[in-house]
């Protein structure tokens, strides 16, 4: 296989969300998420969508001593590792379920998070009414969450790098999910307490295309008719071969309940 047509094949989601936890960017703004949150001692956390539990651990750690940190996911392979990786972790407890309908009792959690589940939820606002009926009052929810339509991959043929943006973007239930947090926060009946945008940047080929999947989606756009193999060829070449540019914008947003 070259290799401008090796790894084609969608990665392995745990693989995928450790690579992209273990990136600079990954690392500083889930750092920067976790403090945002402002879990303190004694509390009561879910993580919604927790995954392989990538941030359990230090959710546990800043709700210590006397906290609780639930960890909910609806993919029993998320739970199953999140198990093995908080095993020695009395105070993390995971729970098989739906972000639509929360394991939880109403009022009975100080602090809700969602780090890049609302962009493939089926009904982000049923998702948010769900965070305020759990959430005691002043309680508070962060939220992480990309916005798809301001994928910018420089290069000469800014058609192509267009056109395979749209495609990445049309590949995910809720692209624009980030843009929209306030406006779903304020409908949900959440006081919106801080917005930031964080730039995710590119600067190296190989991290580039494991998160964006540069090869994958551009093979996959040129199989759906979307780019053709006379673009995407050359577009990747040059990719390759650098200088390397590429990113897009990501929204941390908190909110709490009045
Ligand atoms: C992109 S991963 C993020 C995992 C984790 N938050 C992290 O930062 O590593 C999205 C996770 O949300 C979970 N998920 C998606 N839709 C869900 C839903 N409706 N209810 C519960 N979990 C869901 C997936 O199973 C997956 O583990």
């Amino acid at each position: 296989m070259s290799q401008l047509t090796a790894a084609t094949a969608a990665p392995d989601q745990i693989a995928y969300l450790d690579t992209a936890a273990a990136t600079a960017v990954g690392i500083a703004y889930k750092q920067r998420f976790v403090d945002a949150l402002d879990v303190r001692p004694g509390h009561a956390v879910v993580d919604i969508g927790c995954g392989p539990g990538t941030d359990l651990g230090r959710l546990a750690d800043a709700a210590q001593p006397g906290g609780l940190v639930v960890g909910v996911d609806r993919e029993s392979r998320m739970l199953a590792e999140a198990g093995r990786r908080l095993a020695d972790r009395p105070t993390v407890e995971l729970r098989e379920g739906d972000a639509h309908a929360l394991p939880l009792a109403d009022a009975s959690v100080d602090r809700a998070r969602v780090d890049r589940v609302l962009m493939h939820v089926e009904d982000p606002a049923t998702v948010l009414a769900e965070v305020r009926r759990v959430l005691r009052p002043d309680g508070v929810f962060a939220m992480a969450e990309p916005d798809w339509d301001t994928l910018a991959v420089a290069d000469e043929d800014v058609r192509t790098s267009r056109r395979f943006a749209r495609f990445v973007a049309g590949r995910v239930r809720n692209p624009t999910i980030g843009r929209e947090l306030v406006r779903l926060s304020a409908q949900a009946g959440l006081r919106v307490r801080s917005v930031e945008a964080v730039a995710v940047v590119f600067r190296d080929f190989d991290t580039a295309d494991q998160i964006l999947g540069l090869r994958r989606n551009s093979a996959r756009a040129v199989a759906a008719g979307e780019l053709t193999e006379a673009d995407a060829q050359p577009w990747l070449q040059r990719l390759m071969a650098g200088p390397m540019l590429a990113g897009f914008t990501f929204y941390l947003v908190t909110a709490a309940r009045p």
